[in-house]
C-alpha cells in the first residue's frame, strides 16, 4: 500500500535529465562458485546502479557467466558432463547466490550464447576488415597424452631456484622467485602428468601495436576516473611515440570450448575475447525482451554512458583491449572503468585451511543476514583501487552497533508509542523540527558520496546524522515523557520526529540495504523511497503499521559456524581443475603433521575440558551414505526439540541395523560442517588403535542402561 506523503519542497526535483546507463560487474568463470571477493564488486556495483536508479535514470544492470576456456573444457571433463551441462549448472548457483545477495541485474545471461556468438564474430571479421588481425607460428608447451596445448597454470615442476616440486610456471610459492614456465625443472602437464613437448601452431593476433591503437588509446585514457587506472595506462602505453603495447593472441586451438573463429576451422577465440563482448550480449538480450534499441545504445556518439566495474587484476583487459576492439569494430567505448582493491580476511589472503575462503552459499546457508555483507562491505568501500579486510571481529562489532544500535533501535523505541498512544498517526507539525531539516539537507550529499562510489563516506554521514537523532531521543526522554498524561503533545512530537528521521535514515541505506528499505517502506506504509524523498515526510493521514523487528544483531557463534563450514566445504565439493597435484600436496602434508602429533595430548585445564558439550545421544536413525565408502549418516536425539544429522566415518566397522536404537555420546556444541553430503551437526565419539593399519578396529562409545538422550556428560 502507497501512501500519501506531504510534499515539504514546492515541487521536489523532477529527475532533470534521465540519463541513460549500461552498468557491468565482471563476468565470473563458469567453473567455480561465488565466494566473498567476488561479492565485493557486486556489492559494489548494485549499491551503484540502484543509487542511481533512485534518481530515477534508466539504468541496467547486465552480467553473465563466462563461460569458456580450457579450465571450464576440464572440469565439465572430470565430472562427467558436457561443458553446457557444466555451463548451465553453475549458471543457477550463480544465479540463485547474486539473488541472495539483492544483487540486482536486469539480466544476468552466458556468454555461451548466440548473441555472444554473432556479436564477437562480427567485432572480429570488423577488426580484420580494418586489418588489426593477423596470423603468426608459436611455439607452446603440448600435453602429448592428453593431445593439447597447455595454459601455462596447468603446467607444473620444480622450482629453477630452490628446487621445490609442484611449483606453477610463473613462480615459486616456496622462495618465492619468478620465472618463465620453461624455466621449470621436471616439468609435468597437471592434466594428464605427461611431459609437455614444444609444438608450433598458427595462432591469431589483434595487433594492439598497431599506431592507430596507441592514438587512440593515449586519448581515451584522459577520461579515466581513477588516477591509479590512469597512471598504469601510462606505464603501459609507455612515452607517445614509444609504443610499447605487444599484439594480443586472441586464438587457441582445438580441443577448446569456446566458439570457432570464422574462416579458421579448428582455431578458437580466445575466452577474453568473447568475454567481454559478452557484456553486449547479455544487454542485447535484454533490449529483445524490453524492445529497446540495442544499436542506438552501442553505435559511436550515443549519448547514453557505459561502465565496467571490475578487479584491478584485469584492468589491462578493460583499458585496452576492450575499448581498442571497440573503437575499431565501430562501436561506442566504455564512458568508465571503475577497479576495485583484493578482500583479505582478518588481514590475510583468503583461506581454505582458516575457513576464510567463505562462499556465498555457505554465507547463506549458515544464516547470515547478506544485508550485513552488503553494509560492511560498503562501509570500507571507497573510489580506489586500496585493498580491503574484512575483519570479522570489527563485522560483527560494526553490523551491531551501527545498524542494530544505532540505526534499527531509533524506530523501535518511537514505534511502540505511537502505535499505542495515538494510533499510529505522526503529528504533522512535527515534520518541520530542525532536526529533520539536518537531515533532509545532508540528503544530496550522501547521494553525491554514492555516485561518487564513497560509499565509506556516506555511511560515516548517516552515522553521524543517527547519533544526531539518538542524542535527540536520549535528550527528550519519551519515555519519561510516556509517564505523565500532562505531557502527550511532547511525546507525540519526540515519536514522529523519531520516525521521519528513521525513514530519511532509511533512504539514505537504501542503496546499501534494499531489502531492510523495503520492509520500512512496508512497515511505515509509504511508497518506494527515492532521493525525491528527502523532500517529503510522513503525514497523519497515513497511520504507520505495527513494528516487527527489522534486523537482527551478529551472533559470534554464527561467524564460528560459518568459518567452520568453509574449512572443510572446499575441499569436499570443490574439484578446480588444476587441483590434482594440489591435493597430493596436501595430503602428503597432512600425513606430515599427523607424524607430528604427540603421542599424547598436552595437558588442559578443566576449564578447557568444560568447553566441550558431551551428551548422551539416541541414534533414532542409521544409514549408508551413497558415493562413501567411510561414512554413516546418524540421526542422534540429544533430548532437544529436533533431531541432529552427523556423518561419522565408522562404516568399516558397523552396519546400520547394528547402531539403530544404540545409546551413545556426541560432542554437541562442535560448529555444523558443511560437508559434500550434506550438514554434519555434530560428532559422535570412537576408540581406535594408535596404529590403525597394524591394529584396525573403531569402536563407538556407549553408556550403561539407563542414561537418557541430552544427559551431560562431564
Ligand atoms: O577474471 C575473471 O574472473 C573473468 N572471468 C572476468 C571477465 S570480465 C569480462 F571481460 F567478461
Ligand atoms: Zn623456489
Amino acid at each position: 500500500m502507497s501512501a500519501p506523503s506531504t510534499d515539504l519542497a514546492a515541487g521536489a526535483p523532477a529527475v532533470q535529465g534521465r540519463r541513460q546507463i549500461l552498468v557491468t560487474s565482471a563476468l565470473p568463470y563458469a567453473n567455480g562458485q561465488i565466494h566473498i571477493g567476488h561479492l565485493v564488486e557486486y556489492i559494489q556495483t548494485d549499491i551503484w546502479v540502484r543509487a542511481l536508479r533512485m534518481h530515477g535514470h534508466e539504468v541496467y544492470y547486465v552480467g553473465a557467466d563466462d563461460t569458456h576456456g580450457t579450465p571450464v573444457m576440464l572440469r565439465a571433463e572430470k565430472e562427467g558432463l558436457t561443458p553446457q551441462q557444466l555451463i548451465a549448472r553453475v549458471w543457477q548457483e550463480h544465479k540463485r547466490d547474486f539473488d541472495s545477495f539483492g544483487v540486482s541485474f536486469d539480466n544476468y545471461y552466458s556468454t555461451d550464447s548466440d548473441e555472444n556468438r554473432v556479436l564477437s564474430e562480427s567485432v572480429y571479421l570488423a577488426l580484420k576488415e580494418a586489418g588489426f588481425i593477423e596470423t603468426r607460428d608459436i611455439e607452446q608447451a603440448y600435453d602429448p597424452v592428453k593431445n593439447m596445448f597447455l595454459p601455462d597454470r596447468f603446467i607444473k615442476g620444480e622450482c629453477p631456484k630452490c628446487g621445490a616440486k609442484d611449483q606453477y610456471g610463473d613462480s615459486c610459492e616456496v622462495c618465492g622467485s619468478t620465472y618463465a614456465p620453461t624455466d621449470l625443472k621436471n616439468p609435468y602437464s597437471v592434466v594428464s602428468g605427461a611431459t609437455p613437448i614444444r609444438k608450433t601452431s598458427t595462432h591469431y593476433f589483434f595487433r594492439l601495436s598497431d599506431s592507430r591503437c596507441e592514438e587512440f588509446l593515449r586519448g581515451w585514457v584522459a577520461g579515466l576516473a581513477q588516477p591509479e587506472a590512469t597512471n598504469k595506462m601510462r606505464e603501459w602505453l609507455g612515452d607517445a611515440g614509444e609504443s610499447k603495447l605487444a599484439d594480443w593472441d586472441i586464438s587457441r586451438d582445438a580441443p577448446y570450448f569456446g566458439f570457432e573463429i570464422p574462416g579458421a576451422p579448428g582455431k578458437y577465440f580466445y575466452v577474453w575475447l568473447d568475454a567481454p563482448v559478452g557484456y553486449y550480449a547479455s544487454f542485447k538480450n535484454l533490449c529483445e525482451q524490453r524492445g529497446l534499441d540495442f544499436d542506438a545504445w552501442v553505435k559511436p556518439g550515443t549519448k547514453t554512458e557505459q561502465y565496467h566495474f571490475i578487479g584491478k587484476d584485469i584492468l589491462y583487459f578493460h583499458t585496452l583491449f576492450w575499448p581498442a576492439m571497440l573503437e575499431f569494430s565501430g562501436h561506442r567505448t566504455p564512458t568508465n572503468v571503475f577497479a576495485h582493491g583484493f578482500l583479505t580476511v582478518d588481514g590475510a589472503k583468503m583461506s581454505k585451511s582458516r575457513g576464510t575462503f567463505i562462499t556465498a552459499e555457505s554465507y547463506v546457508t549458515t544464516g547470515l543476514n547478506p544485508e550485513w555483507l552488503r553494509y560492511y562491505f560498503a562501509a570500507k568501500l571507497n573510489s580506489t583501487m586500496e585493498d580491503l579486510d574484512l575483519n570479522l571481529e570489527d563485522f560483527q562489532a560494526r553490523v551491531n552497533s551501527d545498524l542494530v544500535g544505532k540505526y534499527i533501535n531509533i524506530a523501535s523505541r518511537a514505534a511502540g508509542f505511537l502505535i499505542k498512544r495515538f494510533d499510529g498517526r505522526v503529528q504533522d507539525s512535527a515534520m518541520h523540527h530542525p532536526l529533520l531539516q539536518q537531515l533532509r539537507a545532508a540528503i544530496p550529499q550522501i547521494a553525491a558520496n554514492y555516485e561518487a562510489r564513497e560509499y565509506n563516506r556516506a555511511l560515516r554521514q548517516t552515522m553521524e546524522l543517527a547519533d544526531a537523532v539518538n542524542g535527540y531521543v536520549d535528550t527528550a526522554k519519551p519515555w519519561e515523557q510516556a509517564k505523565d498524561p500532562a505531557n502527550a503533545v511532547a511525546l507525540h512530537e519526540t515519536c514522529s520526529v523519531s520516525l521521519e528521521a528513521f525513514r530519511l535514515l532509511s533512504l539514505a541505506l537504501k542503496p546499501v540495504l534494499p531489502q531492510l528499505a523495503q520492509g520500512v517502506e512496508e512497515f511505515l506504509s509509504i511508497a518506494p523511497l527515492t532521493w525525491a524523498d528527502a523532500n517529503t515526510a510522513l503525514s497523519s493521514q497515513q497511520p504507520i503499521n505495527a513494528y516487527k523487528h527489522l534486523m537482527t544483531r551478529v551472533d559470534p557463534k554464527q561467524v564460528e559456524a560459518l568459518l567452520a563450514a568453509n574449512r572443510d566445504s572446499l575441499q569436499a565439493t570443490d574439484a578446480a581443475p588444476a587441483a590434482a597435484a594440489d591435493a597430493n600436496k596436501k595430503s602428503k602434508a597432512a600425513k606430515e603433521a599427523k607424524k607430528a602429533e604427540p603421542e599424547t595430548p598436552e595437558t588442559i585445564s578443566i576449564d578447557d575440558f568444560a568447553k566441550i558439550d558431551l551428551r548422551v545421544a539416541l541414534i533414532v536413525d542409521c544409514n549408508i551414505v551413497e558415493g562413501s565408502d567411510k561414512l554413516l549418516q546418524l540421526t542422534l536425539d540429544v533430548g532437544e526439540e529436533k533431531t541432529r544429522n552427523v556423518f561419522s566415518g565408522i562404516r568399516s566397522a558397523y552396519k546400520p541395523e547394528d547402531l539403530k536404537g544404540k545409546l551413545t555420546v556426541m560432542v554437541a556444541n562442535l560448529a555444523p560442517r558443511k560437508m559434500k553430503f550434506g550438514m554434519s551437526e555434530g560428532m559422535v565419539l570412537a576408540a581406535s588403535a594408535k596404529d590403525e593399519k597394524s591394529e584396525p578396529g573403531l569402536y563407538i562409545l556407549e553408556p550403561h542402561s539407563g542414561a537418557k538422550p541430552g544427559m551431560r556428560v562431564r
